[in-house]
């Protein structure tokens, strides 16, 4: 399986590595405008109308949907940089437990992407499947996660957030 990649994973990887914790559950997708959500097997939703991001998403799919804890998670991903993607690129993640912040950082993008043998700059469909595995010890409790993905000159690459509950 060659691992490619999308700002998808990066985001699910990022958060889960920085944190220890994990992320989504498809509890309060319904709460959600459909019209944002990931299409997909999937409880992410756009944070706006992605027709203004670069990053065009085919798809997102988990197994298993929602993702549970002390189990892996396969995550497969297709999406179409429309416009090249240079280094300088950011991704913004915040992820709060609860009301409690646990991660506020900003990610440099490309250098994710080498992690998955991706790089810079980037432009056109990528596709991938990652495997990730999540640790039985993600306290109970309510998740949120957003991701804010942006090119060096502030261009919204995308946006997506989720709730979670485990
Ligand atoms: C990807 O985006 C580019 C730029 O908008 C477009 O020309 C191309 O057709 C797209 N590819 C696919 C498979 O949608």
């Amino acid at each position: 399986m060659r691992p490619t990649i999308s700002i998808v994973p990066l985001v699910f990887s990022a958060a889960v590595t920085s944190s220890s914790f994990s992320l989504f559950s498809n509890d309060q997708k319904t709460l959600v405008d459909d019209s944002l959500s990931v299409p997909g097997e999937n409880p992410l939703n756009f944070c706006a109308d992605p027709a203004d991001y670069i990053l065009t998403i085919d798809h997102v799919d988990l197994d298993p949907n929602p993702p549970e804890k002390g189990k892996g998670l396969t995550i497969k991903a297709k999406g179409n940089f429309t416009e090249e993607v240079e280094k300088g690129a950011y991704i913004g993640l915040s992820v709060k437990y609860g009301l409690i912040t646990l991660v506020n950082t900003k990610a440099d993008l490309c250098d994710q992407m080498q992690e998955v043998d991706e790089e810079c700059p980037l432009s056109g469909v990528k596709d991938f499947t990652k495997e990730v595995s999540l640790p039985k010890e993600i306290p109970g409790g309510k998740y949120t996660v957003l991701a804010d993905v942006y090119t060096k000159d502030e261009k919204k690459i995308t946006c997506l957030n989720a709730i979670a509950h485990f």
